[in-house]
């Protein structure tokens, strides 16, 4: 198949890009690069540094004939989103409508789109399935979920076929590959404890150890990134057999707390985790776990990595980055 990649520079993007590759499809990729990585596109990939807004998309997409578009590139930070909330009503919402316009433009005919569990905002229950209500609590969520509404409209209107990934916590690398999370600053659970084992940080500040949990703090769902990447190439090969859509939750249904992932990382680096022990973070819910049967059932996707694997992969790449 011949597939475009927006944002496949970036983490979970080049991640996408090598699985595309490796099962033999045409992949294209276009970044701005501004928060990306040029150095992680494997050869034979066609790369274009380009805003997804910009006509000449458009024209890219005519020209290679692209059947299919994941779309990636996106501003990622929660907090950022409530602090600048213009970032992503322009950056998110705005490029991904107008990403839309080029894609219906040149006749593309399945779309995928990287979204998150922040659409749901505070779980009402747990696991979360798809039929939770939406109701995002920061600009982050809101613009994720807007998106998927125009996807929702324009699969009807136009038949274009889509689906929305809704991702719990992505974790892991890829190290054979020379890939792995790369971002700046760095504000996700597992970077930061490896960076605080390897003395690359201080100490890792606990967000709260006051929670209603087993060991009093949050519990996330953690996903490899190539358990991620697979579950999208399932998605296009159900869209492009004529499958239905619509949103998919991608979790592996099994909550970690963040003791537990400390725990992991000193497992893992025989290495001792500087903890210091701090108040909540505002906006937290104290456990975010997915209930992923629709995957498991329409796509035929179930993560095969766990919390160990995960970290372990981190843990190379990161020794690794020096
Ligand atoms: N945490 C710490 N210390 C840190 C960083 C994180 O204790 O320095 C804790 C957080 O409080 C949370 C857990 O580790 O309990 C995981 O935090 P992350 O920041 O790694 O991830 P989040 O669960 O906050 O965010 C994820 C995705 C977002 C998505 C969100 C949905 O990364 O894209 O879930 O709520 F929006």
């Amino acid at each position: 198949m011949r597939v475009l990649v927006t944002g496949g520079c970036g983490y979970i993007g080049s991640h996408m890009v090598r699985v595309l590759a490796q099962s033999g499809h045409e992949v294209s990729v276009v970044d701005d690069l501004s928060a990306g990585h040029l150095d992680c596109l494997p050869r034979g990939v066609h790369f274009t540094k380009l805003d997804v807004r910009d006509v000449l998309v458009r024209d890219l997409l005519r020209k290679q004939r692209i059947e299919a578009v994941l779309h990636f590139a996106s501003r990622i930070q929660v907090g950022e989103s409530v602090r600048d909330p213009r970032l992503y009503y322009r950056d998110n919402l705005s490029a991904g409508v107008g990403l839309l316009e080029h894609v219906l433009d040149a006749g593309v005919r399945s779309f995928v789109l990287s979204s998150t569990a922040a659409v749901y905002g505070d779980p009402k229950y747990t696991p979360i399935d798809e039929a939770h209500s939406t109701e995002p609590i920061n600009p982050y969520g809101q613009t994720k979920l807007a998106l998927e509404r125009a996807l929702a409209d324009y699969g009807r209107a136009y038949g274009l076929k889509y689906a929305a990934l809704r991702y719990f916590n992505a974790a892991g690398a890829w190290p054979e590959e020379g890939l792995g999370e790369r971002h700046d600053p760095e504000s996700h659970l597992i970077p930061i404890v490896i960076e605080a084992a390897l003395g690359k940080r201080p100490a890792l500040t606990v967000f709260g150890t006051d929670y209603q949990t087993p060991d009093g703090t949050c519990i996330r769902d953690y996903v490899h990134v190539r358990d991620l990447a697979e579950a999208h190439l399932a998605a296009l090969v159900r869209l492009e057999g004529g499958g239905e859509g619509g949103a998919f939750n991608l979790g592996s249904g099994t909550g970690h707390s963040v003791k537990e992932v400390i725990a992991s990382v000193e497992r893992i680096g025989k290495l001792r985790v500087p903890v210091e022990w701090g108040p909540r973070r505002e906006g937290d819910p104290p456990v975010l776990v997915a209930q992923a049967d629709r995957a498991a059932n329409q796509l035929g996707w179930r993560p095969s990595r766990a919390l160990d694997e995960i970290v372990e992969s981190a843990w190379r790449w990161h020794s690794r980055v020096g």
